[in-house]
């Protein structure tokens, strides 16, 4: 029963799709054009910054059917115990963790939260490892220049996966911390 309700649910959302109401985050100073539905044959700017919107299309008429009955084997053999919409997860190696989640606590990849937002709204939560065999040498200092979060030292390169020495400094915790204010993120940094 369960995953009929699912399925419709993923249903429901992709043809309503238009008109649901979707949160995205902005970076300061790059809130999104003003819209507007003017011909786009006026537009006399670059092509790149055409702020022209296009109308979205009319539902078709009649709608199809928005949910659909599957037979469902009752009890099938080597099935798991049931798992939470999050169990599934993923990994951030360490050392690229300021390109992926953002560059500092208070500059976060929107993108990112994008993503995170998504996946979210689906699994109600997203498990996220920050980690790997960077992070298996990785020291913590309390500063470093710029803002930065980590540091990589290519020139000390060893081991047979060209590993570089990395440090850290705490803000990249801030960061994974300010990037679960926004979104239901669990972080595991192994
Ligand atoms: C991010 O974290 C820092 C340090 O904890 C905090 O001062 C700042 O207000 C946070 N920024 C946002 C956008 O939440
Ligand atoms: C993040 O980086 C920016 C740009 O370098 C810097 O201005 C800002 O102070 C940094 N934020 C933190 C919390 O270090």
């Amino acid at each position: 029963m369960g995953n009929i309700a699912l399925f419709r649910l993923f249903l429901f959302h992709g043809l309503l799709g238009i008109s649901a109401a979707v949160t995205i985050y902005y970076a300061p100073g790059q809130n999104p054009f003003s819209t507007t539905s003017a011909d786009a044959s006026s537009y006399t700017g670059a092509a790149a910054y055409n702020p022209t919107t296009i109308d979205p299309p009319a539902l078709p008429d009649p709608l199809p059917s928005l949910s659909l009955d599957f037979n469902i084997q009752s009890n099938p053999t080597g099935l798991s115990i049931t798992q939470s919409g999050a169990f599934m997860g993923f990994s951030v190696e360490m050392s690229v963790a300021n390109q992926i989640l953002g560059k500092n606590s208070s500059i976060l990849q929107v993108p990112f939260l994008n993503l995170l937002a998504t996946i979210a709204q689906r699994a109600g939560a997203v498990r996220v490892r920050v980690g790997g065999n960077s992070q298996d040498t990785a020291s913590e200092v309390a500063t470093l220049d710029d803002g930065k979060v980590l540091e990589k030292d290519l020139s000390g390169v060893t081991n047979p996966t060209e590993t570089p020495p990395l440090v850290f400094t705490p803000d990249l915790l801030y960061m994974m911390r300010n990037i679960s204010d926004f979104v239901n993120v669990r972080w595991y940094t192994v």
